[in-house]
């Protein structure tokens, strides 16, 4: 790879946006010039999303309308073949290719499927922004009416698990919404504006989004970094383990930002309302294993927490299965793939990056009986 390659396209600005900034150096986020952590004081999912595709905040009337469309049952609602098609996958299928695939075969019952126009846009974003909680369909349990009084929060809880939430529980989950909305020019919502810039439609683009979002070095991260709280079991044991990891030069799930390079500044709230949500719960284990793992892995590599060291911890507490934090993320990333898809569409140009190639030249081609 020549010098003017950058491996991952580390740092390469690939278009504008006004959507998300990032300041890796003083670790901030911004969604539209608004600063997470006042949206985290203030604010709440169905705003956020609000912020994201008008890009100003609702008055009161416009944010009512906008819950109301986003609550209805009619809009969450999912159409009856879709369900009858996600009950035929396999058991062994994860919530995240249920999710990929549910996104893709949604566009086959959408009104508005092939429109891109932005007003058809937003419509679609609104129903698959509400339509996305299946985790009942591949346990094979009756599926729980959506509640059109319930905030997305409260109500995905109150699907997934049955019954009602704390309210502790219900800010946790709204805060971890907003907090997951949008991250600039990420892998998934890239790959989202790739598809998106092709002049392909939504559900094409955040299918592709979803395939992104998967992997361990992105969203799938969250599901790993529970799965490491677990191979530790308990905080004293955390000290040893970690080390012994950097010992054998593990990648350790949770650390490391291409972007930041202090704290994301997404984990300290997560951090809170994990333990916040272990003290309700009567259990601090997973945020102490946490504590434990980022003063280690912090002192001996200086790479911080990022969005996913946390998160699972206050899922787990909640009761969430671990192989659902992924999805959730993708529930909350949703908003932010539909705003950089109006975006994309609405100043459109093909992305079409070049290699630099390395193979051969001058091949001689012999036919194949002669090889
Ligand atoms: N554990 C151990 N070492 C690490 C880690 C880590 N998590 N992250 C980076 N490093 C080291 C890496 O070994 C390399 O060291 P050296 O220069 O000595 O070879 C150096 O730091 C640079 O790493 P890199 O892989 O070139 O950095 P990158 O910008 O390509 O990768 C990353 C960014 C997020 C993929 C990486 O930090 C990582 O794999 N982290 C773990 C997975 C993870 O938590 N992903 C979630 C990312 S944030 C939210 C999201 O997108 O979902």
């Amino acid at each position: 790879m020549s010098s003017e390659v950058k491996g991952g396209l580390e740092d390469v600005v690939v278009s504008t946006s006004a959507i998300c900034f990032i300041d890796g150096q003083k670790g901030r986020l911004l969604y539209r010039g608004f600063d997470i952590d006042d949206l985290v004081e203030h604010s709440s999912f169905e705003e956020v999303v609000y912020l994201l595709w008008h890009s100003a905040l609702p008055s009161r009337k416009e944010l009512d309308a906008h819950v109301k469309v986003l609550s209805a049952t009619a809009t969450r609602k999912l159409p009856p073949g879709l369900i009858v098609l996600l009950r035929a996958l396999p058991k062994k299928t994860t919530p995240m290719e249920v999710l990929r695939t549910g996104v893709s075969a949604l566009s086959a019952f959408d009104p508005d499927a092939a429109d891109n126009s932005r007003e058809a846009t937003a419509r679609k974003a609104v129903r698959l922004t509400a339509q996305i909680p299946w985790e009942r369909i591949r346990r094979g349990k009756p599926l729980v009416a959506p509640n059109p009084k319930l905030s997305l929060a409260a109500n995905f809880l109150g699907m997934l698990r049955g019954g009602a939430a704390t309210a502790l529980e219900v800010k946790t989950f709204d805060v971890a919404l907003m907090l997951h909305a949008d991250h600039e020019f990420n892998a998934s919502t890239f790959a989202a504006r790739v598809t998106a810039a092709t002049m392909s439609d939504l559900h094409s683009a955040i299918t592709s989004a979803i395939g992104a979002l998967k992997g361990p070095l992105h969203g799938g991260a969250n599901e790993q970094v529970m799965r490491m709280v677990e191979q530790i079991g308990a905080p004293e044991r955390a000290e040893g383990w970690i080390r012994k990891a950097l010992a054998d030069k593990a990648r350790v799930m949770g650390f490391g930002h291409r972007v930041y390079r202090v704290e994301d500044p997404r984990a300290k709230h997560l951090r809170r309302l994990a333990m916040e949500l272990g003290q309700q719960a009567g259990n601090t284990r997973y945020v102490e294993i946490l504590n434990t793992v980022a003063r280690v892995v912090t002192q001996e590599k200086h790479i911080y927490p990022n969005v996913d060291l946390y998160s699972g911890a206050a899922y787990k507490s909640m009761g969430i299965p671990t192989d659902q934090f992924t999805p959730i993320f993708a529930i909350s990333r949703v908003a932010g793939w539909a705003a950089h898809v109006m975006e994309q569409h609405a100043n459109n140009r093909l992305i079409r990056p070049r290699a630099e190639y390395t193979g051969p030249t001058h091949a001689t081609y012999v036919p194949i009986d002669r090889r």
